[in-house]
């Protein structure tokens, strides 16, 4: 019986994973969940899958969640130390990481810092200290499992190859609601139209994400971290059919893709199940009927959020938790209808001409680069400066 904690379990990468786990009751039992505020479907999982311990980051919503029936004998934990908590159970052997954002650093880190295994759908603690994270993970001989869909394929497309004859990672990217969108029709693009993800269902987080291409130049970095391939070797390719989930090529020219419908249920189940393939009960794909597949190169004019993530990964030190604490304050900035879609690249420019560079060596270090970032990103939202960032690009086009 393998014990599985999750970390932000009322999401959509939490659900999806409960989902695969009742699947598999046999073979797998549910130890820990967390969440943050969201106490009533919270205790809805805690009545249905019996974790030892439940935590919530929000004090007040645990507090309601103490009072519910539904928690019957589990230990009811809050804040940070009581996410630490779960991450660290005794008895856990492999800790499913899906907070959305920075937020998951701290629990993230603390599970490798107590040697359980990883599955990493988080991917903003590793944009922020992936360094860290890979050192800790070496350290404690953590393997981190991708449930990033693209990196699942890439970690399954290395499946008995060897690493020195990898040539490049070719990571695939929908394109978003606006990938034929001009720059004049994304200017007035409203948070419900940015929301419509073409082919996967997600958090708003990361489908904003996805509506700016910044989720792909996330993924750029996490696959850095996580694969350690050289940013010059990381290409990114439109396909919007998503359902080859990225490709490797090695040095003879072969390309080994990996392919499937988009659902996250297949790569949490890898991610659970590795080196297995457990079945599942999902549609399948059929070549047949999903028509061509085509393949477009990104356009970081109208999208420079990737090009601002390659470029804050080549500055390396604290850039990239830089760029991801302001991604995350812009974003938020447009789901409160405080600044507009364009904007949030300004946010993020703005933000990263303004940070001098260091080192991350530390906890520490990304913690205090977030901070200032979001102090900074926050200032730009409030006053309306990203506009003029914004606008300063527009001038340069
Ligand atoms: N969704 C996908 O298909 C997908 C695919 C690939 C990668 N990912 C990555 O997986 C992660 C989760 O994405 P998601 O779409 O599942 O997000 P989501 O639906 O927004 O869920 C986020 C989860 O994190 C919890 N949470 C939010 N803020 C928190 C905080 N400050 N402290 C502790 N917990 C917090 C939420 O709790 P409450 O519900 O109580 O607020 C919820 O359980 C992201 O990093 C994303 O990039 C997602």
């Amino acid at each position: 019986m393998k014990h599985i904690v999750i970390l932000g379990s009322t999401g959509s990468i939490g659900v999806s994973a409960l989902e695969v786990l009742a699947g598999y009751s046999d073979r797998f039992k549910v130890c820990a969940l967390t969440a943050a505020t969201k106490d009533e479907p919270f205790a809805e999982q805690i009545a249905a899958f019996r974790p030892n311990v439940a935590a919530m980051s929000d004090e007040n919503a645990a507090s309601r969640l103490k009072n519910r029936p539904q928690v019957g004998d589990t230990t009811i934990y809050s804040g940070v130390e009581g996410l630490v908590q779960a991450a660290t159970l005794d008895q856990a052997d492999l800790v499913i990481s899906a907070i959305v954002g920075a937020a998951g650093l701290v629990p993230t880190l603390a599970a490798i810092q107590a040697g359980k295994n990883v599955a990493l759908a988080n991917k903003e603690p590793m944009v922020m200290a992936g360094q860290l994270m890979q050192q800790e993970a070496r350290a404690h001989g953590v393997t981190i499992f991708p449930v990033d869909s693209e990196h699942s394929a890439l970690f399954q497309s290395m499946q008995g190859h060897r690493k020195e004859d990898i040539r490049r990672i070719i990571l695939t990217c929908s394109g978003g609601p606006f990938r034929t969108c001009t720059r004049e029709d994304m200017r007035h693009k409203t948070k419900a139209e940015a929301l419509n993800h073409p082919n996967w269902e997600m958090g708003s987080k990361i489908t904003i994400d996805s509506a700016t291409l910044m989720n792909k130049g996330l993924e750029v970095i996490e696959a850095h971290w996580l694969f350690d391939i050289p940013a010059s070797n990381i290409e990114v390719i439109i396909h919007p059919q998503s359902i080859i989930h990225s490709m490797v090529e090695y040095n003879d020219g072969s390309i080994i893709a990996q392919m499937g419908i988009p659902d996250m249920k297949i790569p949490i189940a890898y991610a659970l199940s590795y080196p297995e393939h457990i079945p599942l009960d999902l549609p399948r794909c059929d070549l047949l009927k999903e028509g061509p597949l085509s393949f477009e190169a990104p356009d970081t004019e109208r999208f420079p959020c990737l090009a601002l993530a390659y470029r804050a990964l080549q500055a390396g030190g604290t850039m990239p938790a830089v760029l991801n604490a302001a991604n995350e304050v812009a974003v938020q900035g447009f789901l409160d209808d405080t600044i507009s879609f364009l904007d949030i690249e300004g946010v993020i420019e703005g933000t990263m001409d303004a940070h001098l560079k260091t080192n991350l060596d530390t906890l520490e270090d990304a913690l205090s680069a977030d901070r200032w970032a979001r102090d900074h990103a926050g200032n730009m939202v409030n006053d309306g400066a990203a506009a003029e960032v914004t606008m300063r690009r527009a001038g340069h086009a």
